[in-house]
Parts: C-alpha cells; structure tokens; sequence
C-alpha cells in the first residue's frame, strides 16, 4: 500500500488552474521526485498535502487516513513535515534555537510546569536541546550551532530548514528544492544526507528538486507535471530519455546544467 495516495487533486486560484486532476502514490521508504518546469504545480501540491492550501477536488491518504479536511497541526502531528521552498526561519535566531523551537511538539511539560520552570521541564529541556544539537550535527552544521540564521548563506538556511523538519522526526518529509543555492560539492553532500536520513529514520522523502543529477541520482521514482497535469511516472532512467519530458522540462541541457550547478 502506498504511504501517501493523491487521487485526481485539483485546484484553482481565480482562472488559473494550478493542479489539474493530479494523481500520485508514493511508497513508504521511498525516495520519490516531483519535478516540471517553473509553475508546473510542484509547490501547489505540497501545499494541499500540509493543508496551507484547500484543495477543489480530490482526495489526499496518508497511511488511509484522508487529509483533506484536517486542520495543518494535524498534518504535522500525523508525522508529516515540510521545508519551504522560500525559507521559514526565525533570521534572528541561532541554528540551534530554530531546530530547538520545531521540537516543541514533543513537549510534554503542562503550562503550569514551564511556568514553575520544575523539575521535568528542565529535564525536558536538557533532552530536547541534546537532540537538537545532534540533529544540527547530523545536517554538517555543527559550526553553526550558535551563529544567527539570516548571517549564514541561503544553502546553509537551506540545511537549517531540512534540520527543523529532521527534528520532527517524521514518516514522510516533503521537501521543496532542498539543494538551490548550493554548489556542487554540497549538493553530493546532501544527496547522501537524504539517503542516509531514509536509513536512519525510515522516512518517506517527496522532494521537488529542479538539480537533475540529484534527482536522478538519489529517486527511485519520478513524477513529472507539466501545467498543473502528470506528465509522466516511473523510474529515473526511463524518465531521462521520455520523449515528452525532455521537449517539456529538461531538453538537451539539463545535465550540462546539472554540472553546472544550476
Ligand atoms: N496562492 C496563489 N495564488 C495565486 N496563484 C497561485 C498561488 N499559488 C500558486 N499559484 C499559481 O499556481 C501555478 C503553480 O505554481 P507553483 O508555485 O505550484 O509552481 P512550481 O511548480 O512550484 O514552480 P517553481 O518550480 O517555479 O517553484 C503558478 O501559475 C502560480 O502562479
Ligand atoms: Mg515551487
């Protein structure tokens, strides 16, 4: 059974229709990309599965249970967990405080017991802000621990958001273009950071990427939209050579733009 089951979603904002009927199961375990062009619906999708957005039409399952119609906590209590493709830090706080602030779903102290500051609040605290540290550690920014976020460069912000949603440690993580502003060298990094984070957490990845050779390289199933409607399913080898991928989204350039780094 597929961990996450989209079943023709649609949705409009005025005459735009950003998702067209869009049908989609992704596996549990699995590393699974959405590419497409600019405004091909990508992040349109997320957003109705993280419930920023209400869908027109449609069902989205999450292990059967239907999202649509949940309220956004309940996503994320239900073990999903998102990057932004435009960052959702705190700028003014350190690395560890952003990573510290996401675990406070796994906060049990009652209100009167952090206004006490008691004993289990404080232990509770130790806890969350050692797992946070391992966290940030595990991301390849334990030099950062302490810097502020808005002084680091975007694909460093970039591995602090993928840390905060590490930090709920969820079953499935959608991921929007985890890898712009990085270089070559970070991006092989956090190729094996996502490989390694299904390894260890037995998570889910959804990642919308535009960086072809991570895509390729890491998925094991790729979805194509193009105008808000599948183009295309199936394993990253057939997706490369598909005739009506390569005239819609990645030409003949993608891997010198890849190399590129763009
Ligand atoms: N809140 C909104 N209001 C109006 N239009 C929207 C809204 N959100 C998305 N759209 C439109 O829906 C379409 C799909 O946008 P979306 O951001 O999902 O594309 P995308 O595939 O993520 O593109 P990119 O690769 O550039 O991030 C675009 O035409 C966009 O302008
Ligand atoms: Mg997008």
């Amino acid at each position: 059974m597929s961990l996450l089951q989209i079943d023709r979603l649609r949705i409009a904002f005025g005459g735009i229709v950003a998702v067209k009927d869009l049908s989609l199961a992704v596996a549990p375990g699995a590393i699974h990309a959405l590419i497409g062009p600019n405004g091909a619906g990508k992040t349109t999708v997320l957003n109705c599965i993280s419930r920023f957005y209400d869908a027109d039409a449609g069902s989205i399952r999450f292990g059967g249970q239907e999202l649509t119609g949940l309220r956004d906590h309940c996503v994320a209590d239900l073990g999903i967990a998102r990057t932004f493709q435009n960052l959702e830090l705190f700028g003014d706080l350190t690395v560890l405080d952003n990573v510290r602030i996401a675990r406070h779903r796994f906060q049990r102290a009652t209100l009167p017991e952090v206004l006490l500051g008691l004993v289990r609040k404080r232990r509770e605290d130790a806890e969350h802000t050692e797992r946070a540290e391992a966290i940030v550690e595990s991301v390849g920014l334990a030099g950062h621990l302490h810097a502020r976020v808005r002084d680091l460069p975007y694909g460093t912000q970039k591995l602090v958001e993928l840390a905060r949603a590490i930090a709920l440690e969820p079953k499935l993580m959608l991921l929007d273009e985890p890898a712009a502003g990085m270089n070559n060298r970070e991006i092989g990094r956090l190729g094996e950071l996502l490989q390694g984070l299904r390894q260890r957490l037995s998570a889910t990845l959804l990642l919308i990427e535009h960086n072809m050779s991570l895509v390729m390289s890491i998925s094991e199933r790729v979805t194509v939209m193009h105008d808000g409607a599948l183009l295309a399913e199936g394993p990253p080898g057939e997706i490369e050579r598909h005739e009506g991928v390569v005239a819609a989204y990645l030409g003949g350039g993608h891997r010198a733009r890849a190399a590129a780094g763009v």
